[in-house]
C-alpha cells in the first residue's frame, strides 16, 4: 500500500509547529518555535503577539519541516491545521499558511480539533485500541473522554471552572514561577511534602466532573494570610500539597472512569500530562486495576502543542475522506 504523508500546522497558542507525519504514527519531521519568552514577562499569553510570532516563522519552518524530512511537496498527500480551539487570531496564521500550501500545490485541506490532536498524539506512540479513554489536562483544557473510534470522541467529564493547567500558573504566579508554570512547580512538589492538606473539590461526587478554583482560592488564601502574619511557607511544602490535591482529583475521578467505560486503551494528553507526579501516579493506579487497560503517556515533547499530533489525527481523517475546502474557518471556541 501507498504510504500516506500529511504536512501539518499547528499555531493555536503560543508554539508554531509543522511537522511531516507518515501513515498517521511515524514522525518524519516536527519543528516547534516557541514562544513562551515573549510572553513570561506578561505573565501569560499576549494574543496579538502570539499572532505576530506566528506570522514571522511560519513559512521558515515549513520549509525546514519537508527538509528535516527530506522530502518536497510532491511527497505530501495531504496538508492539515488546527482550526479551533484557540486564539482567533494565532489559528488564523496557521490556517492561512495551510490555505495557501493547498491552493498552490492542489493538494486536499484538512481541518483538525486541537483536543483532537492531543488526544491522538498517542498514536506517535503505540497503537490505539478502541474503545479508548484520554486524559485531556491543558493550559485550557481538563476533559475525560471516551473514545469510540479514531473520530468519535466524546466527553464524559470536564472542568465547571479552571483547567488544571490554568490553576498551575495562577499559583505559580503567586509563587513568583514564570508562565507556564507548570513543569517548576511539579519539580518543586518533589521536594517537599502534602502539608497544607489542600481541598478536593468533587472527589466524591458521582460524576467525572472537576473543579480547579476552590483549590486556587484556597492556595491564594493561605499564601496571603501567611503574609499578613509575617510567617514565611516553604514553597517546595506549597507546591507538594497543591500538586496532590490536583493529581488526587484527577486520578480518582479518571479511574472510575475507566472502571465504568472499561476501555482497551487509556491516554493522556496535553501540557498537563507531562507532570511527572501524575504520570506516576497514573501508572500506578492503572497497574492494579483487575482489568487494566494498555496504557499511553507520550513523551513531554509530544504532551505540549505540537504539529505532529495534528499530523496524526489529519491521517484518521483522511482515511474517512473528512476534507475541508477554502472556506475552512478558525473556530475559537470549537467543542469535540
Ligand atoms: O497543551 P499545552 O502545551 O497548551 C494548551 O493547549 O494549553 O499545555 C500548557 C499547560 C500550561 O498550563 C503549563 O503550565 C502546563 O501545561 N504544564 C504542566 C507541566 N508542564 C506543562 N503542568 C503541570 N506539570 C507539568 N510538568
Ligand atoms: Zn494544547
Amino acid at each position: 500500500e501507498k504510504d500516506i504523508r500529511i504536512l501539518a500546522f499547528e499555531s493555536s497558542c503560543d508554539e508554531t509547529s509543522t511537522s511531516v507525519v507518515k501513515n498517521g504514527s511515524e514522525i518524519e519531521s516536527l519543528v516547534v518555535a516557541t514562544q513562551i519568552k515573549s510572553h513570561a514577562r506578561f505573565g501569560g499569553v499576549v494574543p496579538e503577539v502570539a499572532s505576530r510570532h506566528h506570522i514571522e516563522v511560519i513559512t521558515q519552518i515549513t520549509k525546514e519541516a519537508l527538509a528535516e524530512a527530506k522530502v518536497t511537496w510532491d511527497d505530501i498527500d495531504a496538508i492539515a491545521v488546527t482550526h479551533g480551539p484557540g486564539l482567533v487570531g494565532a489559528l488564523l496564521i496557521g490556517i492561512n499558511a495551510a490555505k495557501a500550501a493547498s491552493m498552490a500545490t492542489g493538494l486536499p485541506l484538512i481541518g483538525v480539533d486541537h483536543i483532537m490532536g492531543h488526544i491522538t498524539a498517542a498514536q506517535l506512540v503505540d497503537k490505539i485500541e478502541y474503545p479508548a479513554m484520554a486524559l485531556q489536562v491543558s493550559g485550557g483544557h481538563t476533559e475525560i473522554v471516551l473514545m469510540k473510534d479514531p473520530t468519535h470522541f466524546e466527553i464524559v467529564g470536564d472542568t465547571r471552572d479552571d483547567a488544571a493547567g490554568e490553576a498551575y500558573d495562577k499559583i505559580g504566579r503567586v509563587l513568583g514561577v514564570n508562565y507556564p508554570a507548570g513543569k517548576t512547580i511539579d519539580q518543586w512538589a518533589h521536594q517537599g511534602k502534602d502539608t497544607f492538606n489542600f481541598p478536593r473539590a468533587m472527589i466524591d461526587e458521582d460524576n467525572y466532573d472537576f473543579s480547579f478554583s476552590g483549590l486556587k482560592s484556597a492556595f491564594i488564601n493561605t499564601c496571603h494570610h501567611a503574609d499578613q502574619i509575617g510567617e514565611k511557607l516553604d514553597k517546595y511544602d506549597l507546591a507538594a500539597s497543591f500538586q496532590a490535591a490536583v493529581v488526587d482529583v484527577l486520578a480518582a475521578k479518571t479511574i472510575r472512569a475507566i472502571k465504568q467505560y472499561q476501555p482497551k486503551t487509556f491516554i493522556m494528553g496535553g501540557g498537563v500530562a507531562a507532570n511527572l507526579g501524575l504520570r506516576e501516579r497514573m501508572d500506578q493506579e492503572i497497574a492494579a486495576l483487575a482489568n487494566p487497560p494498555k496504557v499511553i503517556l507520550p513523551p513531554l515533547k509530544l504532551c505540549g502543542d505540537n504539529a505532529a499530533m495534528i499530523g496524526a489525527a489529519a491521517y484518521n481523517q483522511y482515511l474517512e475522506g473528512d476534507f475541508a475546502d477554502l472556506r475552512l474557518d478558525a473556530d475559537p471556541s470549537m467543542e469535540l
